[in-house]
This record gives C-alpha cells, structure tokens and sequence, in this order.
C-alpha cells in the first residue's frame, strides 16, 4: 500500500540538438528507462522525463553552419531523438523540448521569482566562454591560457553586461545539503570532488547574455530585450517546467525528483548550480544527482571530431535491443568509464545471455514437455530444495537497494548468481536419473524450482529487457505486473500451477562480429564532416592545432584557399551578422559568399578590398540563399578583421 503511493520522478539530461545521437545518450536514457520500469513493476506513481535542449550559441552556431534556422535545425535533429527513443521503446511520460512555450514560460517564472528574492543582479561580466560547453571560466581555469579544461577546444572573451546569480550567497547551504544527505551525489567518490569544488569558493554566475538571441528572453516586465537566459539556466529548469512549473504546475506533486541521471561531465551543473537554484526558489532538492562515466571506444572517447561514434541504433539491429541494454548496463560499474567493443557484447550475449538464460528456458522447455506434458506444480519444491530456495531469497533480499543506489552491475550480478544456482541444480539433482528411478515428484519439484528461479528472475530483467522477458513470461505463462512481483519477489511465494508455452529460442548464439569495425558508421561520417564544417565556420575565432591533431602538408593543401576581391557587397535583411557578397577568384564569374562580418565591417567600405577565400567549400545555405566559399578572417577581444594580402594579388592567387 505504501509502495502504491509514492512518486518516483526520473529525468534524463536533455539532449543538445547539435548532433545526432550516440551510444553515450543511449546509455543514460537506457539507465533511466530501467529505474523507471523498474519503479513501475514495483508499484510507484513514476514519471519519466527526458528531452532535448535546444538554445545556446553552440546550436544557434551549428545552425547557421548548415544554412538553417536555430529553430528548423532543432526541430530536425529533436524529432531524430524522439524516434530514437521511440524506437527503443523507452518509456518517458513527457519529451520536453526547450523551445515549448511552456517551458519558456516557466523559466521566465523561476527568473522573476529568483529575481525578486534578490539573488539576481544586473553587472558586466567578462571572462572566457565554451561555445562548446557553453560554460564560463576565469583565465586561471583555462588550459594554457586558452583552452576549455571540460573539453580542450579553444575558448574565446566575453566582454558583455549580464545578469548575475548570486551562486556565492548559497556555498554554505550546499555544503550542509552535501553533509546531511550521503547519497545527494553518486557515486560518492564523484560526491567528493563536488565538495572540494564548493569548499574552493564559489563566484556569482552570469545568467544572461546579449551578443546572441538565440535563448529564453528574460521577464517581459524586467524591459530587457537584448538578454536572452543562459543556457544552462534555461536547461537546468526543464526539470520542474515538464512538471508545469509557473504554469499549470500540473504535475508538481511529483518534485523533487528521486533520481537525476547525468554524465560525469555535467555533474558540476547539475550538483551546484542546479541545487542553488531550487534553494533559491525554495523548491525541495533531489533525492540523488547520479553521475556515470563515459563510454570509450578501443581505449579513446568517443567524440564526433575523433569519428569513433557508435552509433546506438545500428548495435541495437545488429545484436537486438535487449542485449544492447543488458550489455550496457552490465559491463561497466555505474560511475567509470567503459570500452564498447562489439566483440565484449558478442560475449555477454553467448555466455551470460544464451547460456546462462536461455539455456534455462530451453531445459524447462524440454523438461516439462518431456516428463510432463509441459504441465508444472510447484507443491513440493519447498520439500525438496528449502535449501535453494533460502539461498535465492536470501540475495533476492538484497537486489532492490542496488538499484537506486546505482549499483546496476551488481543488481545483474546477483541475480545472475541465482540464475547459477538454477543451473547448478539441475547437475546436482538430474531429474532424468530421477525419473528412470521412479521419483517422479522429486523430478518435478526440481523442474518447478527452475520454473520459479526463472519467473522470479524475469520479474527482476523485466525493467533491463522488456521484450525477452515478456517472451519468458509466454514461455511459463505468468503475468510480469506488480501483483505478481508482490507475489514472487515482495512475499517469496512461488507460482502454483502452470502449463509451459514452447517459445523461440531467446538469445540465439552469434559466431562473429556483425557490423564492420573499421568504418565509422554513417552518424560518424556525418558527424565528422559536420564538425569539420563547424570548425571551419568557427575560424574566426582562434584555432589552433593540437600536438595529437598534428596534420601532413597534404591534408593542409586539401584546403585550397585563394585570393578573392570583393566586387559588390550588401547586407542581407534581416540579418545581424551577414552579408552578401560576390567575389571574383579567379573563375570567370564571381562567387556568391554569405560573411558573418557585417557587426565589424560596412557593405560599401569592402567593395574592392581583397580576402582570402576557402575556396573548396560545398556550397551551404544561409538565410535560404547559397554561399559558395568562405572569408578567412581573426577574432578577439578588439573585434574581427578579414585575413587579407599584405599587397594587392591577382583575384584566384592560390594560397600555399
Ligand atoms: N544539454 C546538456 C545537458 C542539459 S541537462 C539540463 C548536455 N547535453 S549533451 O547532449 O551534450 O549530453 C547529454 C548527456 O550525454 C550527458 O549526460 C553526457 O554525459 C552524455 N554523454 C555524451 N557523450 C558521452 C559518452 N561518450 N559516454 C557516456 N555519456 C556521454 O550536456
């Protein structure tokens, strides 16, 4: 009765809509998808939630990249998320998206209510900003002056006014937070660190910014049209405006949230910013931030710029979707990095899976078709196996605390053990001796044993392999719903009678490998070409070559860059950063080239200059209008200038 009423509330993050995704979004939205079929099965009111994030100058910048509206460009790569998750029937109650307007509406709120707390004041900020993380970092905390250390990607100067959270006030009260609840962060190893962080001292938090638009805008009353909300402010809320924050505030009665899924490299926010926000709001705070790794690929993370992107979907046609999840949620401990290899998930699958598993449904399958016309009575396995039954109640006893204390592997674990104890059974008790020998009850209290280790077991799989495990329940013809958990796991009753259901074979044996390992699969591809693009549009501002990113002088000339001189130039309407231009290199007809220069440089004073153009670019749109090349030029903290001559050269002079 208890269990019945209480919320259980599971967020995933929210997925930037700058690329598609990979095995890493995969894995957390799986985690969550387990934790809230699990809480389901168990009898909590549970409410998924996961979604994708959509504003920021990262996916206003990859849009503009591809020739598309922040918005057209969210919505494209949102829907491939959706019908990811959809694919992988993942059960979310609600895929939220940044640019709903209740969202929007409901950051709005929390922006005012903060606001009107005092704990938000209007300043100048200036420091160094991630395009890439979208985080800010004070010189002190960059990689060699210049470098993101989240990410390692050239970081540029922001010299704006801004809106400031008063992230200092709350150093004290987090701490305590950190202090009274053990498991506020998990793993607790990663709780640690967090601690060391705050305990370093906390500095107030930019919350807006003006040199974009592409954001919540603040407040209609605050009368400030240039700022829009940071993003990790605008993000951070979606976890109470899916549950209608300052709305219809729907759903609020399942706040605070049990559990916060994240990766280890978003911890920061959602452990310190996030908490101080709701402190501020006066909002409960989560039950558990819980942190896991990173997946790797051979030994490297995998990244879109390295191309080693897995590519979820693919794996999961390949080798089913439900080994995919157990594979993912077995192989490494919640918290630590994993290596995905195709060749340990063909393990998991043969052994574990077939052997372990489906073995054990076969042996039933032959068994009671064979002894007992497929008919099962359970009256006499307490005679027969007290023994084994004490021993499967006994780790059965422990497996729920794992679960939301992220101890996912051992939760497998463990109930792989019980899945041993069947096996070894079977050995020690040969039921076809047994039958030769006349004991027909004792054959059948130990092939009873084994129906009811493998109903129980299924019981517990049903939230990490939904599909197999509704296969099982065919197979020995129960009903996977909370009764029947009550029933076998809660009160340790064992299924009366029943009759087996001969089913397919659940994890038919696979010999070799069955994607191709050395070529990246298509979302890579894509992915590589697109961040290739990026970076090359992103070249105003610094770049610079790391020493593992050294290139040959032939991958250098696969650039071909030339002279251009611009013969007509105008600005294109509506736009605050492009302009049109025609610049002749050289072809005997002038290129068409969309510059995002028009904040540095007038249309009429480029007319007849020179730039360097990259002259072998595929043609993009921006603005629904073709740009056929692209303007070299330098940005900093004194503005952009375009890479020119140093002296006048013949218009298509190649650059080498
Ligand atoms: N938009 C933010 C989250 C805002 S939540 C209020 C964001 N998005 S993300 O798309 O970049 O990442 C989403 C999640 O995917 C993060 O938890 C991140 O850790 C996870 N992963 C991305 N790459 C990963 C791996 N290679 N391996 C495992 N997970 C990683 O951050």
């Amino acid at each position: 009765m208890e269990k019945a009423c209480k919320n259980v509330y599971i967020t995933t993050p929210i997925y930037y809509v700058n690329d598609v995704a990979h095995i890493g979004h995969a894995y957390t939205t799986i985690i969550a998808d387990m934790l809230a079929r699990y809480s389901r099965l168990v009898g909590f009111n549970t409410f998924l939630l996961t979604g994708t994030d959509e504003h920021g100058q990262k996916i206003a910048q990859s849009a503009e990249a591809r020739g598309k509206t922040p918005k057209e460009y969210a919505d494209e790569i949102s829907g491939k998320f959706k019908t990811l998750w959809d694919d992988f029937d993942i059960t979310y109650d609600k895929f939220i998206r940044t640019t709903d307007d209740e969202h929007k509406a409901g950051v709005q709120k929390a922006f005012e209510t903060m606001y009107a707390k005092g704990d938000i004041y209007k300043g100048d900020y200036e420091g160094y900003y991630c395009v890439s993380c979208e985080t800010f970092f004070t010189e002190k905390q960059l990689i060699e002056g210049e470098f993101c250390p989240d990410c390692g990607k050239p970081t540029h100067i922001v010299k704006e006014e801004s809106y400031f959270f008063k992230l200092s006030k709350y150093e004290d009260k987090l701490i305590k937070w950190y202090e009274e609840n053990e498991d506020c962060i998990l793993p607790r190893a990663k709780k640690n660190e967090i601690v060391n962080f705050v305990k370093g001292g906390l500095r107030d938090l930019s919350i807006s910014r003006t040199s974009f638009d592409w954001g919540v805008k603040l407040p209609e009353n605050m009368n400030e049209p240039k700022h829009v909300m940071y993003v990790w402010l605008d993000a951070l809320m979606n976890y109470i405006t899916a549950l209608g924050y300052g709305t219809d505030e729907k759903h609020m009665d399942m706040w605070p949230a049990k559990v916060h899924l994240v990766g280890k490299d978003i911890l920061r926010f959602h452990s310190i910013y996030w908490p101080a926000f709701l402190m501020s709001l006066e909002l409960p705070l989560p039950q558990h931030v819980a942190a896991h790794g990173w997946w790797t690929r051979d030994g490297e993370k995998m990244s879109k710029s390295k191309g080693n992107v897995v590519d979820p979907k693919q794996v999961a046609d390949a080798y089913g979707l439900d080994a995919f999840r157990y594979f993912l949620l077995r192989e490494v401990p919640f918290g630590q990095d994993g290596d995905f290899s195709q060749k340990a998930l063909m393990d998991r699958i043969n052994s574990d899976l077939g052997n372990d598993l489906g073995n054990l449904l076969n042996r039933i399958m032959g068994m009671s078709g064979k002894y007992f016309d497929y008919k099962i009575d359970s009256k006499d396995v307490a005679k027969f196996h007290q023994k084994e039954l004490d021993e499967i109640n006994e780790i059965l006893n422990n497996v729920e605390e794992y679960i939301f204390n992220m101890q996912l592997n051992r939760y497998l674990e463990d109930i792989w053990k019980v899945l041993t104890i069947a096996n070894k059974a079977i050995g020690d008790y040969e039921p076809w001796a047994k039958m030769k020998e006349g004991k027909t009850d004792e054959a059948m209290a130990l092939v009873a044993l084994i129906t009811n280790i493998v109903a129980k077991v299924a019981l517990l799989l049903d939230s990490v392999m939904p599909q197999k495990v509704s296969q099982i329940a065919d197979c020995l013809g129960i009903k996977i719903n909370t009764q029947t958990y009550t029933q076998l796991i809660g009160n340790k009753e064992l299924i009366s009678n029943t009759t087996i259901t001969k089913v397919d074979q659940l994890f038919p044996r696979i010999e070799e490998i069955l994607l191709e390992q050395s070529a990246p699969s298509d979302i890579s591809k894509n992915s590589v070409e697109i961040e290739a693009k990026e970076k090359k549009e992103a070249k105003v501002c610094s770049e610079i070559i790391e020493d593992d990113n050294l290139i040959t002088i032939d991958k250098f000339f696969e650039t071909t860059i030339k002279i251009g001189t611009i013969i007509e130039a105008e600005e294109v309407p509506k736009s605050k950063k492009l302009l049109k231009l025609q610049v002749d290199v050289g072809e005997g007809k002038n290129r068409q080239i969309l510059a995002g220069i028009k904040e540095y440089y007038s249309a009429q004073e480029l007319v007849g200059t020179q730039a360097c153009v990259v002259a072998n670019l595929k043609p993009a749109k921006l603005m629904g209008m073709i740009s056929e090349g692209m303007l070299l030029a330098a940005k900093d903290e004194n503005g952009l200038n375009l890479i020119r001559p140093e002296k006048s050269k013949t218009a298509g002079t190649k650059i080498s």
